[in-house]
């Protein structure tokens, strides 16, 4: 099998063709994917009809997966997320359903975020032949980079609170009345370099989001106001962005570090969206949280 990579032609983004992803993988074969992926920060496979099972044996190829204490997992998967618009017959949304409304990288207020996400896409709506819905990237190596140097020196050493209190403070202000779950809300900030190293890269990454960035650390309050904007503003601006036009049966992998994301919202129901997500942990993560099971075990 030879694993074709299509770039975008802009500052991140890829196509993989050549590889069929319910079927078992070579070590070669991942070695050529997993080195597209941080490459290219963001790729995609299209037609890939998987099944959970083979999303979650596929993802697991890049590391532990973090089963998540949230409402929108789905009950026999404790490593899918729903991202859906879709209500049950109760009326209640059968997933999330405002899933990145806001530009972020995911997990951002946990003190070791997700390294990667993995989305597939099981119904896409469509309207007059066009689908709708789709998801904006942007290279946090790129903005950071494009950085004048006057700006990097300042924010060099800098840190940032994250919340996902802010962001629900934000979607109240916008309407969308979204309710956290008491386990999200027991850690709900936390603080990460304004410019952070990339673990396996190397490569510099901007990291202030307008989802989740609250305040910068040791500045007067109203600087740090104004540097969140301006940063913010700054590292999704379009030269820095990759737009996924979803089709159904996708996989699109991002890194949560070189990358953040935005979702679009241009469809409602009776047009559906359903995907699912798998996250993978950094390394340190998954020792903590296999650490933190094996002593609640033993309690
Ligand atoms: C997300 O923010 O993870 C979801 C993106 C999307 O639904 O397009």
């Amino acid at each position: 099998m030879s694993v074709e990579v299509i770039k975008s032609g802009g500052a991140l983004g890829a196509e993989i063709r050549g590889v069929d992803l319910s079927r078992p993988m070579s070590d070669s074969t991942f070695a050529d994917i997993h080195r597209a992926f941080l490459d290219n920060e963001i790729i995609y496979f299209r037609g890939q009809p998987l099944s959970d099972d083979d999303h979650i044996r596929f993802s697991r190829r890049f590391g532990e997966l973090r089963r998540l204490n949230l409402d929108d997992v789905d009950k026999r998967h404790p490593e899918i997320f729903i991202i859906s618009n879709i209500r049950n017959d109760k009326g209640d949304y059968i997933g999330s359903y405002d899933a990145g409304i806001f530009w972020h990288t995911d997990g951002s207020y946990l003190p070791n975020p997700h390294a990667a996400s993995f989305l597939r896409a099981i119904e896409i709506p469509v309207k007059d032949g066009r689908a709708l819905g789709d998801t904006v990237y942007a290279s946090m190596t790129a903005a950071y980079d494009a950085l004048d140097e006057g700006m990097k020196r300042r924010i060099d050493g800098l840190r940032a609170v994250h919340s996902i209190k802010y962001r629900e403070e934000q979607t109240n202000k916008a309407g969308i009345a979204k309710k956290y779950n008491n386990a999200m809300m027991a850690a709900p900030e936390a603080t990460h370099p304004v410019a952070r190293i990339h673990p396996v890269t190397g490569r510099k990454c901007l990291w202030v989001s307008q989802g989740y960035t609250v305040r910068i650390l040791g500045i007067p309050e109203d600087e740090s106001q104004a540097l969140i904007k301006q940063l913010s503003h700054y590292c999704v601006e379009e030269r820095f962005q990759y737009r996924h036009r979803w089709q159904l049966h996708d996989l699109v992998l991002w890194d949560n570090c070189s990358t953040q994301h935005r979702a679009t919202f241009d469809y409602e129901l009776p047009l559906r969206r359903l995907l699912h997500r798998t996250v993978v942990m950094n390394p340190a993560a998954a020792s903590e949280e296999q650490g933190s099971a094996a002593a609640r075990a033993a309690m």
